[in-house]
């Protein structure tokens, strides 16, 4: 929930050897239920990124011990641990949401996140946070699908191939994104946190990176290879339910993807009619329009006896307001703009500008010629079709 972010709670000091102004990267680590990990895993961390400046910041969603383990093997350590415990009532989000939180609490300049079963192997994660301080990139991603990488310590044939479709899936979702990204699933990565927005990522499940990779096109990526180490100790917490929120998490960067980039171009334009579609409409509006023209002209020539031009004028005003009617309701309803009072007025303007300089003057023309009065008001206005749709399509409803 994005309004409880400002309070939620920091993650504690267990134990402070460099100062927060010291820090230039911090590891976050999630856990849940890995007290048999944590000794080797902080012994064996805390050496390989000493040398950095850094902190490494727990945050656990446990139900066993880890977190007194945490406490009492946390001052050995040669750099800063913290740890933020969520009760049962605050694990929003799992492992994703314990790696925003941690994430969100960072002092480095840059953020790594890992695994606690030591599956990702400290070394090789100290090695990847040294290289990606070291260069002009924004995000860092440990692959075990590239150059001396390895998947060995998945687990299984079944992991194996259950890992490799999951990777192929997401690639052919997010094509242009992930094709130089050999290993968008993997836990293990490094970002510069100042190139992330953490408030605009909003992952549910495992994938944190994927998330993050999709949500900042404009991220310079690069790779380093790891080898997945088998797990320590204690049990995996993958599941075939989390198989299912994947697939959720999926469905869910897809359709807000599409809903950004559908944001990129206004409404309007998303939302027109085809042009052909547009000009059909308009011409058999205009057809409606016509006979409304006709049958008023009639009215005020024959029984009101009114002057011709006159009576072309007024039957102008009163088919002027017919087909405003439609052609706002009917074919620019979803991608029209401003007020209607505003779009009436410029159609009226339009079409008594027409009416003057064009339509009067050749009607008299063509009655002098001997034309019949209906007849040369119908043609008139036939005529002027093709005018009135481009000026009207390309001005007065213009997207
Ligand atoms: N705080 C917290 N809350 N941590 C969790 C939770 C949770 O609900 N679930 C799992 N974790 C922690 C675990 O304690 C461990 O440190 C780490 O997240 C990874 O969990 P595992 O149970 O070991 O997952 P995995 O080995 O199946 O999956 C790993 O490899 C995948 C790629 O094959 C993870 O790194 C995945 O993110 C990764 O996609
Ligand atoms: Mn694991």
């Amino acid at each position: 929930h994005r309004n409880s972010r400002a309070s939620e709670p920091a993650p504690h000091y267990l134990h402070r050897p460099v100062s927060d102004r010291q820090v230039r990267l911090s590891v976050v680590v999630p856990t849940r239920n890995e007290a048999e990990n944590i000794p080797t895993l902080l012994s064996r961390l805390g050496g390989a990124v000493a040398a950095l400046g850094a902190e490494i910041i727990f945050v656990d969603d446990s139900d066993d011990d880890t977190v007194d383990v945490l406490a009492r093997h946390a001052t050995d350590a040669p750099v800063t641990v913290r740890l933020l415990h969520r009760p049962p009532s605050a694990r929003a989000g799992g492992l994703s949401g314990a790696v925003l939180h941690g994430a969100r609490h960072a002092r480095g300049e840059w953020v790594m996140v890992m695994d606690a079963d030591l599956q990702h192997p400290p070394e090789s994660a100290g090695r990847l946070a040294d290289i990606a301080m070291r260069h002009d990139v924004d995000v860092v991603i440990g692959t075990r699908y590239a150059g001396e990488g390895s998947t060995e310590g998945l687990g299984g044939a079944a992991r194996e191939a259950t890992s490799s479709w999951a990777t192929r899936l997401a690639k052919s979702l997010f094509p242009r994104r992930l094709t130089t990204i050999s290993d968008p699933m993997s836990g293990l990565f490094a970002f510069r946190r100042a190139a992330v927005d953490l408030d605009g990522m909003n992952p549910i499940g495992f994938k944190v990176l994927l998330e993050l990779v999709v949500r900042h096109p404009g991220a310079r990526v690069a790779e380093v290879a790891y080898e997945m180490a088998h797990r320590h100790a204690g049990r995996s917490k993958a599941s075939a339910r989390e198989g299912l929120t994947f697939l959720r998490h999926l469905g869910r960067l897809r359709s807000r993807r599409l809903v950004g980039q559908m944001r990129e171009r206004p409404a309007a334009a998303r939302d027109r009619l085809p042009e052909l579609i547009r000009m059909v409409a308009f011409g058999l509006v205009g057809l409606t329009g016509l006979v409304v023209n006709t049958a008023a002209l009639w009215f005020f020539y024959e029984p009101a006896n009114l002057h011709h031009l006159l009576g072309a004028a007024l039957a102008t005003q009163l088919s002027t307001a017919w087909n405003f009617v439609l052609v706002d309701l009917l074919i620019y309803r979803r991608t029209r703009q401003g007020s209607r009072a505003g779009r009436a007025s410029r159609f009226f303007l339009l079409n008594n500008l027409l009416l003057l300089l064009l339509r009067l003057p050749v009607l008299q023309a063509l009655v002098w010629a001997g034309v019949g009065i209906l007849t040369s008001n119908a043609l008139t206005l036939a005529a002027l079709f093709l005018v009135r749709f481009l000026i009207n399509d390309r001005v007065i409803y213009s997207p």
